[in-house]
């Protein structure tokens, strides 16, 4: 996590960096620095707290400087504080240093610069870059060549941007941690991410592992390890400066959930063959058209695992389920846990990384560990050109736009409509073929949720619009936890509608299968707990048992669910209604009355919503 951004050009880099910090704080906040090439050397300011608190420590200093780094921080070594806030500096302050990501080897580095005499003032392992290139700079070297013998010597993963005294450049290299840069009119940038420098360009250059690159007075060059400039051809992100903006929102999250029914349409759009399916029409044959995946491609395919963590785990949990009714064996793993301890898979295998950043840290160690077996790779993410779309064998991208809230909502409801079409793609491959249900019968048959998820946009805008959960999260403000329960596709939305809630209200809330409330959990609940049921109108019968089993124990059930559900609906204490829709996508529905239930009870609480404790939005790091 962290975030870092770079600028070199005309004009004033301060407002632009402190700009940039504010839209990469998603990636932390626990401290903010920026340092800027000034007449005199190098101008270093950093405060712990957010970049408003760093805005207050520069007061009515307002240094000139058009070349500059800053650092939004997410701390993995240290506390949060002033001296461990970047960036970090050498002994003489003529070495500047931002970085994202963790540096293995920093202590033997510490050791060693010490008994060279170097003095450390932080706690952090990014410290030791700026002395290791200050004694290659003594030693005579050039920058570019002192900035290149300093990263040879670390180990670890690592975004870095340099400023040194007397130069108006900016030297920045990568390995395992994002960093893009931007191609601006005025200015050159290099960022963690798009949205630090959105405003001024949308034209960007993704950098790869182990290359540097050097912004300066004349432009920018990538160079290889060797040296050799690296020719890549600019992209443009279809991302605008607006879709990193709050506008009339109070909070990124809410802004964000009112836009899933806009971000779904973009997600199936021109993917879809609603008509197609009965007569089989040419191209997507009546199927999903996922432009990486054309028919035939999948053919192979006779399992499926998905590895993701926290909310996308979720959705691929979801989409597990989906796979798991066209008759498709299918598995979902905690991201980490198969990185360190994977299951058997083989060149029959389908590993699908679930990431809205491509970034996760541990969905890409997940990846490596797929990449070392016959099994194929796909990454399912929001952000084209992340590491996870650059890694997996292909890549199907959910166009949900930048999402800037930590609490992740818009990227689960995009990331089911795209699992969903992949199941379509799969299943109408044939993937999967001769596996049975328990029952004996082969049901690998495409499902027709084209027409469906069609739909799903304007159902989602009927739920969005309803106000039921504010109403909810008032009423039962006071309980002492929080349970969901669900089943089938219901079961990932139990577990994510718990996730929101304990993320953003810091209330205890946990999620469970339904079935498994009578195996242990019941024993917590009582009068002064709310348990929430998710109905999808399937097996609605059973998680009626499992409602009632919390109910005799004197807990209130707030049902969520499917509008002609009338049994749920009387059996619960309140029920939030959702439009009718194919079972298998109401839970799409359902969640986002959850992610209205987590917003406003923590809203009530007055939390920091878009940027809950100890939480980042991109989890760099193991
Ligand atoms: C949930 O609200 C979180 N933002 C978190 O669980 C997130 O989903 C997880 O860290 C995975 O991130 P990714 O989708 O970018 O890989």
């Amino acid at each position: 996590m962290c975030g870092i951004i770079a600028r070199v050009g005309d004009g004033d880099a301060l407002g632009e960096i402190l700009g940039g910090l504010r839209n990469l704080e998603y990636r932390g906040y626990d401290s903010a620095g920026v340092a800027l090439r000034t007449e005199d050397g190098i101008d270093v300011y950093k405060r712990e707290g957010e970049t408003d608190a760093l805005v207050d420590a520069i007061g009515d200093r307002t240094p000139d400087g058009t070349v500059g780094i800053g650092h939004t921080r997410w701390s993995t070594h240290g506390a949060p504080s002033d001296a461990n806030a970047h960036p970090h500096t050498d002994d003489e302050g003529r070495v500047a240093v931002v970085h994202n990501g963790i540096i293995k080897n920093h202590e033997s580095l510490r050791r060693e610069l010490r008994a060279d005499g170097h003095t450390f003032t932080s706690e952090t392992d990014t410290e030791v870059v700026p002395h290791l290139v200050s004694r290659e700079l003594a030693a005579g070297a050039d920058p570019e060549t002192a900035f290149r013998r300093a990263v040879d010597r670390i180990e670890g993963s690592y975004a870095l941007a340099m400023v040194v005294a007397d130069e108006d450049a900016v030297y920045a290299t990568r390995s395992g941690s994002p960093l893009v840069l931007g191609l601006g009119s005025a200015a050159n940038y290099l960022a963690s991410d798009v949205p630090a420098f959105l405003e001024f360009t949308d034209r960007v250059v993704y950098v790869e592992d182990d290359e540097v690159v050097v912004l300066d007075g004349a432009g920018y060059r990538i160079s290889d390890p060797d040296g050799e400039t690296v020719e890549r051809a600019p992209e443009t992100v279809e991302w605008t400066a607006g879709d990193a903006q709050k506008g009339v929102y109070n909070h990124f999250m809410r802004k964000e959930i009112d836009e899933q029914p806009v971000c779904l349409r973009q997600t199936v759009d021109g993917r879809l063959d609603v008509e197609g399916r009965a007569d089989g029409g040419e191209g997507g044959g009546g199927t999903p058209v996922l432009d990486a995946l054309p028919p035939g491609e999948l053919s192979g395919i006779a399992n499926v695992v998905f590895v993701a963590c926290g909310t996308s785990y979720h959705a691929a949990m979801y989409g597990c389920v989906l796979l798991k009714r066209l008759g498709i064996p299918a598995t979902a793993m905690p991201a980490n846990e198969f990185a360190h301890d994977p299951m058997p898979v083989g060149d029959e295998t389908l590993v699908v990384a679930v990431t809205q950043s491509g970034e996760t840290a541990d969905t890409l160690a997940s990846l490596r560990a797929a990449d070392a077996s016959p099994a194929r790779t796909l990454a399912v993410t929001n952000v084209v050109g992340s590491t996870a779309a650059r890694m997996a064998d292909d890549a199907v991208f959910i166009r949900a736009g930048p999402e800037i809230g930590v609490a992740a909502t818009k990227t689960f409801s995009s990331q089911v409509a795209t699992l969903a079409m992949l199941a379509e793609r799969l299943a109408d491959d044939g993937a999967g073929v001769g596996a049975t249900t328990p029952g004996g019968a082969a049901v690998s048959e495409a499902a027709g949720w084209s027409a469906s998820l069609a739909s799903l946009p304007d159902l989602v805008e009927t739920v969005v619009e309803d106000g039921g959960a504010a109403r909810l999260a008032e009423a039962y403000a006071d309980a002492e936890a929080y349970f969901f329960i669900g089943r089938g596709t219901g079961y990932p939305v139990a577990l994510e509608g718990a996730l929101k809630f304990k993320e953003i209200t810091y209330e205890h809330a946990e999620g469970f299968a339904a079935g498994e409330l009578k195996h242990g959990p019941l024993a917590l609940v009582t009068p002064a707990t709310v348990v929430v049921a998710v109905f999808t109108g399937r097996n609605d019968d059973v998680t009626l048992h499992n409602v009632r089993e919390a109910q005799s124990r004197g807990a209130p059930v707030l049902g969520v669910g499917p509008a002609s559900s009338t049994a749920a609906r009387d059996a619960v204490d309140e029920y939030l209604e959702v439009p009718d829709a194919d079972p298998e996508l109401v839970g799409v529905l359902a969640n986002v009355h959850l992610q209205l239930l987590a917003y406003h009870a923590a809203a009530i609480r007055d939390r920091a919503i878009d940027k809950p404790r100890n939480l980042a939005k991109s989890v760099t790091v193991e």
